[in-house]
């Protein structure tokens, strides 16, 4: 390990430096306040690494994602949702064996508890999806207690791989007011989340193989992002020992936001707007570009990716693959490669590096799979789940690991006395 030397105010201070496998450098500032009196300030955090996580790594500048090691291209063509699961979750792919126990054990914990059902009808008609889905996962933990040992954990891991997807799916069902269809033990994961979204009781339902693999890919491509804002809510909620299921119910809170995982849902009422406005989307790039309007490009930008989003880009090739397959014309996909297009040739863009991210396409493919708009968002937090529940894993046995508590630079008043009500 090496040094680095920091003066601050005539004085030198030695700080020790972290070199991950990948090369990236870190300064250690953990003594900094005890030997100085001064923090760091980095607010919204984008030069701070808040662990050291052997996960997932990414290079913004190259467009290199990989999980546990694999690039995301191979993973994303090559592997199924469970299969990352498992990736994520313990570290290694699991072989044959290991692979058909844990598809079994998902399987057989997709039931949610018949009380569970009752909570459904509380809701309010006009109540978002993510709303039900954090709520419902928070609720999850009312049914099982919090794990004591390492096999009562990997249970509470299984049970919400699997129950969420039944949450997600009862939830759109309760929104358009059909009966739930109950999960079949004999689909696979991304089959039988399908099954309990578009099944219905009176009809027979053959998933179609072309929205399987699409879900797969979505699932796969939103599996896991590093320290992203939900990610480090997991971490910052779990870092208090609370439970797993409270952990991830404010992660999927922190998703919701469309800065964040509700951009999906933003890009196509974006792209709506602008076909119901005649298509004029060199409009919405000038409003884009003129901060008084408010108005930002929705699947533009992201704090790591300077150069390009590689799930950005699989998702663009996927989005003409699967329209054609289920021979839907989109008028939204060609308004999107029009803004792509027009954006990545214009200045503003250029010099503040704003690529397509994921959120781009991802909805034009949700829409031709007839998933609608208010479920793009839940989608994502399915697949991030185990992304989640990896990080939430890693945190809870680092023997070094203590709550997250930041600091801050108070700039409010000094002291001043309290003035009573008859004085004021
Ligand atoms: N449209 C127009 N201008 C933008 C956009 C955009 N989408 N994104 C960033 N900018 C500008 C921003 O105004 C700023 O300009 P200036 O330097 O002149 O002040 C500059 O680019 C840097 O932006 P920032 O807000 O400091 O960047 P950030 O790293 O804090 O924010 C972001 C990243 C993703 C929140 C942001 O790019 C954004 O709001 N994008 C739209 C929402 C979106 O698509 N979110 C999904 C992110 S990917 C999925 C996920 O992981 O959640």
């Amino acid at each position: 390990m090496s040094n680095s030397k920091l003066d601050l105010n005539g004085q030198e201070y030695e700080l020790p430096v972290i070199v991950g496998t990948e090369g990236e450098t870190a300064v250690d500032v953990l003594k900094l306040r005890a030997k100085s009196g001064a923090i760091t300030f980095d607010p919204g955090y984008g030069n701070t690494g808040s662990c050291a996580s052997a996960i997932t790594f990414i290079d913004g500048e190259k467009g290199i994602l990989r999980y546990r090691g694999y690039p995301i291209e191979q993973v994303a063509t090559a592997a199924s949702f469970a299969e990352v699961c498992y990736l994520l979750v313990y570290g290694e792919l699991p072989n044959r064996a290991e692979y058909e126990e844990f598809r079994d054990l998902l399987a057989r914990h997709t039931l949610l508890h018949e009380d569970m059902k009752k909570f459904f009808e509380g809701y309010s008609t006009m109540a978002h999806p993510m709303a039900i889905l954090s709520s419902m996962v928070g609720a999850v933990s009312t049914y099982y207690p919090s794990a004591e040992s390492d096999e009562d954990l990997n249970l509470n891991i299984i049970r919400l791989l699997a129950k969420t997807s039944t949450i997600a799916a009862f939830s759109y069902k309760k929104s358009i007011g059909q009966p739930f269809v109950y999960p079949r033990n004999d689909l696979s994961y991304t089959e039988n989340f399908l099954h309990m979204m578009f099944a219905v009781p009176a009809e027979t339902y053959e998933v179609p193989p072309v929205l399987d693999r699409a879900l797969n890919l979505l699932l796969i491509l939103h599996a896991d992002h590093e320290q992203n804002c939900s990610t480090s809510t997991v971490r910052m909620v779990g870092s208090s020992e609370a439970s797993l299921f409270a952990s991830i119910s404010a992660g999927i809170s922190a998703l919701s936001g469309p800065l964040h995982g509700g951009a999906n849902q933003k890009v196509i009422e974006m792209l709506e707007k602008i076909r119901q406005d005649g298509g004029d989307y060199q409009k919405y790039m000038d409003m884009a570009k003129d901060k008084s309007s408010g108005f930002r490009l929705m699947g533009f930008g992201h704090r790591v990716y300077k150069n390009f989003d590689p799930r950005a880009t699989l998702l663009k090739e996927a989005a003409d693959e699967v329209l054609e397959q289920l021979g839907v014309a989109d008028p939204l996909l060609d308004i999107a490669r029009n803004l792509e297009d027009t954006a990545l040739k214009d200045d503003y863009f250029v010099e503040r590096k704003l690529y397509p991210n994921v959120d781009f396409y991802s909805g034009i493919i949700y829409r031709a799979m007839s998933i609608p708009t208010e479920m793009f968002t839940v989608l994502f937090a399915l697949g991030r789940l185990p992304g989640w529940i990896a990080h939430w894993k890693e945190m809870r046995s680092d023997p070094d690991g203590r709550i997250h508590r930041p600091r801050q630079v108070y700039v409010g008043e000094t002291e001043r006395d309290f003035v009573p009500f008859d004085k004021r």
